[in-house]
């Protein structure tokens, strides 16, 4: 986004601000369905990256699935417009009483999660209700072990061999009908060879258990650009991963949240202090873990974009910190930037995933306002 937008966000409506640009977020949107081209398939969004109610509801306008993992982020998706029906439920902790609502609601399928949910689903079922297994295919998705889900010792989906007694139990059930298998093997991947590995190893699974799937759910994790120049090639899935897929008869769904978002936000924040120890320098800024807690959390790097006149700032190397009360509130370490002055502006890219629907109360900072670009104006999302 266009460094003087940012600033004339900052101007109307003061720091922080998260700022996220509805067109790169259509342009996403573009970008998935050209590499589905010529398969059956739907993009649901996961909502866990970004639940900003404006957000979705331009996302459900757009036709797009929605992914929840709890039951807070359900109701959100029903405030914003989405249909029951569009609504996939994911999650290793559902709650008996949640269970009971989207079995009543009929929500598109729950993605079940482990053998015990499957019971507790048996007991509560008073109507058909559509279910995926949630497979862990063992995979190593190669990305931050903090966002890998894909392996034996994450909590998540289940083995084959469950898989297979779910099935089993399943085809027993009147009630509980199985439509396919989900497969999430985490976040920020910018390789191929796991996705590729997880899909050749569902395809076995399914090859060898005769299963008749209408849906393959192959979660998210595509991953962005947060300034090192490593994404996922969509080339090369479009390549390598497609011609699987369409060999399958089955719905392809992938539920994205951060390649959907991501690039699509900006925390813009204002410098408070520059601080100057015999150590180091410090940039002090209004905005920090509370906020934007994937630094503190995954030792994540975000760009750190100045919207001020760098032409005539001596460069030095410097940590860029937040206000709060904790040394881990660090935005940037050790970051070679022209030194910015009191007041000047800064915007922290690639923010629009994970960013405001992870921030906190701690120290009770209050939180950014979130604004909205249309292409047109800006407005203050509610
Ligand atoms: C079950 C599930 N689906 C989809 C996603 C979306 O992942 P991403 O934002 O990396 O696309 C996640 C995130 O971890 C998830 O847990």
């Amino acid at each position: 986004m266009d460094k003087e937008l940012l600033k004339a966000a900052a101007d109307k409506f003061g720091t922080p601000i998260y700022v996220y640009d509805l067109l790169k977020v259509f342009s996403q949107i573009e970008r998935v369905r050209s590499v589905f081209e010529g398969v059956d398939h739907s993009i649901a969004f996961a909502m866990k990256a970004n639940f900003n109610l404006d957000i979705l509801r331009a996302l459900n306008n757009m036709d797009l699935m929605i992914d929840c993992v709890s039951f807070g982020e359900y109701l959100q998706a029903r405030k914003a417009g989405f249909s029951p029906s569009k609504a996939i439920i994911n999650g290793n902790c559902k709650k008996q009483s949640d269970l009971k609502q989207y079995v009543c609601d009929g929500v598109f399928a729950i993605n079940l999660d482990s053998y015990e949910e499957l019971l507790r689903l048996e007991k509560i079922a008073d109507r058909t209700v559509r279910v995926c297994i949630r497979v862990n295919p063992d995979v190593d998705a190669r990305t931050d072990p903090h966002i890998a889900t894909g392996l034996r010792e994450h909590q998540f989906g289940v083995d084959y061999e469950t898989a297979t007694r779910m099935i089993e139990r399943i085809r027993k059930n009147k009630l509980v009908e199985l439509i396919g298998l989900h497969c999430h093997i985490g976040s920020q991947i910018v390789e191929i060879e796991p996705y590729q590995e997880a899909l050749l190893s569902l395809r076995d699974f399914i090859d060898k258990t005769g299963l008749d799937i209408q849906v393959l759910n192959l979660g998210g994790g595509w991953g962005i650009d947060y300034g090192d120049g490593r994404s996922l090639d969509l080339e090369e899935y479009k390549q390598k991963i497609v011609p699987t897929l369409k060999d399958l008869s089955a719905k392809i769904i992938v539920e994205l949240g951060r390649f959907i978002v991501g690039a699509a936000g900006y925390l813009v924040t204002k410098v408070e202090y520059v601080k100057k120890t015999r150590k180091k320098i410090f940039v002090i800024v209004d905005t920090g873990m509370t906020h934007l807690i994937r630094p503190a959390l995954y030792d994540a790097k975000h760009r750190i974009i100045p919207l001020y006149d760098t032409s005539d700032r001596e460069r030095n190397i410097v940590d860029v910190v937040g206000p709060a009360c904790e040394s881990s509130d660090v935005i940037r370490k050790a970051i070679e930037m022209p030194i910015p002055k009191e007041g000047d502006l800064l915007a922290i890219g690639e923010t629009g995933a994970y960013g405001y629907s992870m921030a906190s109360d701690y120290n009770l900072i209050p939180k950014p306002l979130e604004i909205i670009w249309d292409g047109q104006e800006f407005f203050r999302s509610s």
